[in-house]
């Protein structure tokens, strides 16, 4: 598909076809509004909920607002994107409206402080503007909140892969000391006590009113929240729209940008497929020269040549995720560009060899980030 695009791109380009659109909406702005974002947004948002009481959250930060739609076609593909698996599950829709309820509410931590939106806010495309993730009692983790935007494409989850399946995944925040420091018997207890849950629970994977089996088990806690995961999807994009045929969706800037990215760039050599992640792992340079590096992959499969490799992550939603990388270096989209363009940190000798410095002008530089920007869809 991105070949298909790339050859459309280029002819359209070098027969001069396209109206030179330059759409305000998606063409490059400077780097400022990323870094503003996240703390101007968050403390307006902080003032706005400054009223809010939170069983049990004092000194603790206002737990994020479930802002989704009420109703969201939940088995919907939008363009861009094909069908993930896992979405044909009997009582899917019940099983996503239980895990939506639970993803917001601090139940799932010890002191009831945090929740996984408190992390993962949906207006930060389901990532966090904080460089470092900031769990319970303000503890800080090692890394940086990444999307779950089109998480359902993932093959292994975490930065570095250490989690096989989604379900795997989503029970660990709750045992994790610096996310909710609680245990799953914990949380089980608590649902398992509240009638509204129960009864949800029930609903959600045992309807039959006479069935003996408890339903608030570790298994179907995991089943729900990652049902919900599932459904975050994000595509419909300018860049989709172009990719389908409507070529003045994305700016002038922009198509120029996504020559970049797929030619000199080599960005789609590991951002590729209609997730733009190959779901692999690699060493950018990230990292580099910081006194306790961390160590990536390596962590999880405990070989040599992972040290240091991170999980290629999706380009979709950007610009709702600053700031960017596993340890929020890169606060803005032009730095991240600039970082490509440096040619990572170059004095990784354990850095990828399709890492290497690109000498883009700075039109190029303007471009690409255009192109980044209209892989995000208003809203997230
Ligand atoms: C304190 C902040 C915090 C909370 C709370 C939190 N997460 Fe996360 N989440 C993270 C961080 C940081 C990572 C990456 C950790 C790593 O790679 O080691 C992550 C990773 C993930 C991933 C993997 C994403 C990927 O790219 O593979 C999923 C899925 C996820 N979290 C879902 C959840 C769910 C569901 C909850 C609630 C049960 C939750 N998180 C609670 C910070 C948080
Ligand atoms: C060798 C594979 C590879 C190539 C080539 C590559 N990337 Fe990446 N990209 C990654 C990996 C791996 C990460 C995560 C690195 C980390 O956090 O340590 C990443 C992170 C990013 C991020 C941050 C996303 C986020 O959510 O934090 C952006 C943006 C990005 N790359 C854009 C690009 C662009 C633009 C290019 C081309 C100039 C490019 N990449 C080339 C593998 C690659």
């Amino acid at each position: 598909m991105i070949l298909r695009c790339f050859i459309l791109a280029t002819l359209l380009l070098a027969s001069g076809l396209l109206p030179a659109l330059d759409s305000a909406l998606y063409s490059a702005q400077g780097s400022s509004k990323y870094t503003a974002k996240g703390t101007a947004k968050r403390s307006a948002q902080d003032a706005a909920q400054a009223g809010d009481k939170q069983p049990g959250a004092t000194g603790s930060p206002p737990l994020p607002l479930d802002t989704l739609p009420k109703t969201r076609a939940v088995g919907a593909i939008p363009l861009g994107l094909e069908k993930p698996p896992g979405l044909d599950v009997p009582l899917f829709a019940e099983r996503v409206a239980l895990g939506r309820r639970l993803f917001f509410d601090s139940v799932l931590s010890k002191d009831r402080s945090v929740s996984c939106a408190s992390c993962h806010r949906p207006e930060n495309g389901f990532a966090s503007p904080d460089t470092l993730a900031i769990g319970i009692s303000g503890r800080v983790g090692k890394r940086n909140s990444p999307t779950l935007l089109n998480r359902a494409f993932g093959t292994s989850f975490f930065w570095d892969g250490r989690a096989k399946t989604l379900e795997e995944q989503v029970l660990l925040p709750i045992t994790t000391d610096n996310e909710f420091d609680f245990s799953v018997a914990g949380v089980l207890e608590r649902l398992a006590g509240d009638e509204s849950y129960f009864h949800a629970f029930r609903h959600a994977f045992e309807p039959s009113k006479n069935s003996e089996i408890p339903p608030v088990t570790a298994e179907n806690l995991a089943a729900a929240l990652a049902a919900f995961v599932r459904t975050l999807h994000h595509g419909d994009t300018p860049v989709d729209r172009f990719q389908a045929g409507t070529y003045s969706a994305l700016s002038a800037s922009a198509r120029r940008g996504l020559w970049v990215f797929e030619s000199r760039g080599g960005c789609w050599a590991c951002h590729s497929g209609p997730n733009f992640s190959d779901e692999k792992f690699h060493n950018t340079g990230v990292g580099y020269g910081e006194p306790t590096r961390d160590l990536g992959r390596f962590d999880a499969t405990k070989k040599p040549v992972d040290r240091h490799r991170f999980k290629t992550p999706t380009l979709r939603g950007l610009k709702h995720t600053a700031p960017y990388m596993h340890n929020g270096s890169q606060a803005t989209l032009e730095d991240v560009v600039l970082f490509y363009d440096r040619g990572g940190a170059r004095f990784d000798s354990g850095r990828s060899s399709l890492i290497r410095p690109l000498h883009l002008t700075d039109q190029d530089v303007d471009d690409l980030v255009a192109f980044l920007e209209a892989l995000s869809r208003p809203g997230s």
